[in-house]
């Protein structure tokens, strides 16, 4: 074979992810399912670089140079194992596998370790940037072996975006599901940052009285600031379009029932597991949620409650000021909880995944690509052992300066029922790191009375309990 790589699964991002491959030199196998895919890509593109045409999997492999690097480009799930299962019998040791959808780490973990059996590396990856990332350069994040890095890694460095430094926004994450974990936090951040802006802009619509032209020149405006980022930008041309058919802000006529594809949930299901917080990441999955309970809402719309009034024009343009502090202590927070959870699977698994160099290949092509990124690899760059975002000086100044109108913002909105379940939490957990003391002492006392469960105290070592039923003396429990 003469193809430096192969593509097998041909739908949007896997001809983007091919083409890319092609327009940066390489020549690329491509296989689907279905040859007619196969057939209107090279027809289509054929000009953009040298691909090889591939009708069976036996044709497809045979197109391979050795040993085989091949994409999977398949919906997540029980689909990837069946391609895997159809191509296995056809390599060799040392072949590679590169599975580059939305996998669960688990999943991915198996199969590295029933593919590691047989000799072949199968590198669980994460891809982010949509269909124009995976076309001009997504933000790619790989697990699985040092040796199938070295052999895949010049491949990936070519295709992936260039952050503004010129690196290339890609890095071996760590062995088996590391690279299928951290794009799941990173869905699991992206769902956060999308939360905390959607709730920004119900602040600014409901208690600013901002119309969403408005509102999107508001967040262009934030956009040349500290919050720079590809959320934000998008965020503003969504708002500033117009329906066609009804000549109203689009924002108006799209149905208010946000939809998931379940990695922002997995993120919630693992962080529970391991024990990490990631009550801002996991309010945005709920927020989701509830937004789709139709008849739980329709049940629930007489409840009483407050009608914001809007603010006068500079008090309006005063508050707006306040909500861009409120958004931007928030989405610290996010980070901070997604890197705490990256940090904790990196324990669980050992991955040893550096943080540093995960911020760094955020910085472009993905999703939730953002000027602040950069400040975060600093941050762990300068200090690998960082036990949280919040602790690094200038994180701590920033959200220390916000908060002041951060609270104040949380505070009206609860005052004038606007939800605002990522602002808050995101406050909640500033404050419950920021404790002396935590009623969680009180929790035990309760745990203690009601099951036994004991307690441990301030000022000596041991277990204790105490006789809640006899006459309250307490005893030693070890
Ligand atoms: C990316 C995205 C992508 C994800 C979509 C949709 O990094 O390119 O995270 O992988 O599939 O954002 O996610 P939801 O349908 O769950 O919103």
């Amino acid at each position: 074979g003469t193809a430096q790589i192969g593509v097998t699964g041909l739908a949007v991002m896997g001809r983007n992810l091919a083409r890319n491959f092609a327009r940066n030199g390489f020549t690329v196998a491509v296989h689907n399912r279905t040859a007619a895919k196969t057939r209107a890509l090279v027809e289509e593109f054929g000009d953009e670089g040298s691909f090889v045409p591939a009708e069976s999997p036996e044709e497809f492999v045979a197109a391979l140079e050795r040993p085989r690097r091949l994409v999977i480009m398949v919906k997540a799930g029980e689909a990837t194992d069946a391609v895997i299962q159809e191509f296995v019998p056809l390599l060799e040791e040392g072949d590679v596998i590169i599975d580059g959808g939305n996998a669960h780490f688990a999943d991915t973990r198996r199969r590295e370790r029933e593919l590691r059996e047989r000799g072949i590396h199968f590198v669980g990856t994460g891809i982010s940037g949509g269909e124009e990332g995976a076309l001009h350069g997504p933000s790619i994040m790989p697990g699985g072996s040092v040796e199938s890095y070295a052999s895949l890694g010049p491949l990936l460095e070519r295709i992936a975006a260039k952050a503004p430094d010129g690196a290339p926004t890609v890095a071996h994450i760590g062995p088996d599901g590391a690279g299928h974990f951290v794009k799941m936090v990173h869905n699991g951040i992206e769902y956060a940052d999308m939360q905390l802006i959607a709730e920004a802009y119900d602040l600014l619509r409901s208690v600013a009285g901002y119309s969403p032209a408005r509102i999107a020149e508001t967040f262009r405006e934030w956009n040349r600031g500290r919050l720079d980022s590809y959320l934000i930008g998008i965020t503003a041309e969504v708002l500033a379009h117009t329906d066609a058919a009804t000549g109203r802000p689009f924002v108006d006529v799209v149905a208010d029932r946000a939809e998931q594809k379940g990695t922002g949930r997995w993120t919630v299901q693992i962080a529970l597991d391991l024990g990490v917080p990631v009550s801002g990441i996991a309010e945005a999955v709920f927020a989701r949620s509830v937004s789709g309970h139709t008849a739980l809402r329709e049940a629930s719309r007489g409840l009483p409650g407050p009608v914001p009034r809007p603010l006068d024009e500079a008090e309006a343009d005063r508050f707006a000021a306040r909500v861009e502090q409120a958004l931007y202590a928030s989405k610290i927070v996010s980070y901070t909880q997604g890197f705490h959870q990256i940090a904790a699977g990196s324990e669980e698994y050992g991955w040893n995944v550096d943080l540093g160099s995960v911020a760094a290949i955020w910085r472009a092509g993905c999703i939730i690509r953002a000027d602040f990124l950069d400040r975060i690899r600093e941050a762990y760059d300068t200090r690998p052992g960082l036990p949280s975002l919040l602790s690094d000086r200038q994180f701590a100044e920033e959200i220390g300066g916000a908060q002041d109108d951060w609270r104040d913002v949380v505070a009206t909105a609860a005052r004038e029922g606007v939800p605002t379940p990522g602002f808050s939490a995101s406050l909640a957990y500033y404050d419950a790191l920021r404790a002396e003391r935590l009623p969680a002492a009180l929790t035990q006392g309760q745990r203690d009375f009601f099951g036994a469960h004991t307690y441990r105290r301030t000022d000596r070592p041991g277990a204790f309990h105490t006789l809640w039923g006899g006459d309250r003396s307490e005893v030693a429990a070890d």
